[in-house]
């Protein structure tokens, strides 16, 4: 999934979105130490980290988001580390105490191997002890193969009015969600012109989960169903797991 299509327009819909910031913040504090970002996008997490006075590296597929994250990072005066690369394959000499993948991150990993390949990949960047956190929608759908419109309006600094439209279509046997966003700019003198680009996400169940993390070498994780430590229930939007390396995998 190459979110290079998405970079312009991912800040005016997501800086929004804070739930996650001081969770994993306060890991980062708690553990202490470097930390390891997957699929850092365009360091909205590894920002509000980086201000904190946590060392983050920031794991990157997409260059242009890179690109954006190193804009925001000039901007609020933050030197913020990006390395190019994807949860798979990248490789790097440093082991870390805590590898976070913030905001659904691991949902562009759509087949059984690029999963596996993934966690036992982060499970080696770990140091002894080392943690492994992150978090996933639960999945729970809109109105499917419907045009909607989510309440995303934006205007740029002439006062042309960007509209984010979408129409999700779900693979109930890929386990997969295929958003095709319309991102319609009305000029203020009224001229329409229209982007398009599509989202595929790979959602996941709870056991699925737990069990790819102990095929992938970590110990059974801690499961809550909020970012302050509530249980995972039928009202939760979201699934965070807190792992550590396994001494012996399954
Ligand atoms: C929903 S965004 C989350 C971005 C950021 N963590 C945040 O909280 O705003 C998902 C990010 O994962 C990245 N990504 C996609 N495939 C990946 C892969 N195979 N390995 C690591 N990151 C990946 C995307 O490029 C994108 O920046």
């Amino acid at each position: 999934m190459n979110y290079d299509d998405f970079a312009d327009l991912y800040d005016h819909q997501y800086d929004v979105y804070r739930d996650d910031q001081h969770f994993y913040a306060a890991l980062a504090e708690r553990v202490g130490g470097r930390v390891l970002e997957i699929g850092a996008g365009t360091g909205r997490v590894t920002a509000f980290l980086a201000r904190r006075g946590v060392q983050v590296v920031g794991l990157e597929p997409s260059a242009r988001m890179i690109e954006r994250g190193q804009a925001r990072g000039k901007a609020s005066g933050l030197n913020l580390e990006f390395v190019q690369g994807e949860a798979q394959t990248f490789n790097l000499e440093e082991r870390f105490g805590l590898i976070i993948a913030p905001f659904n991150a691991l949902m562009h990993l759509y087949t059984p191997n690029e999963q596996l390949k993934a966690m036992q990949n982060i499970r080696a960047h770990l140091g002894e002890g080392g943690q492994f956190v992150f978090d996933l929608y639960v999945p729970r759908f809109g109105k499917m193969n419907t045009l909607r419109h989510e309440g995303e309006t934006f205007y740029d600094a002439q006062g042309a009015r960007t509209d984010i439209f979408l129409v999700q279509r779900h693979d109930k046997l890929k386990q997969t969600i295929v958003t095709e966003y319309y991102a319609d700019t009305t000029a203020l003198g009224g001229q329409l012109t229209r982007r398009h680009y599509t989202l595929t996400q790979r959602y996941y169940t709870r056991y699925e989960v737990e069990w790819l993390l102990r095929c992938a070498g970590f110990e059974s994780p801690r499961v809550t169903g909020s970012f302050q430590g509530g249980p995972l229930d039928k009202g939760s939007d979201v699934m965070v797991f807190q792992t550590r390396g396994a001494k012996e995998s399954v």
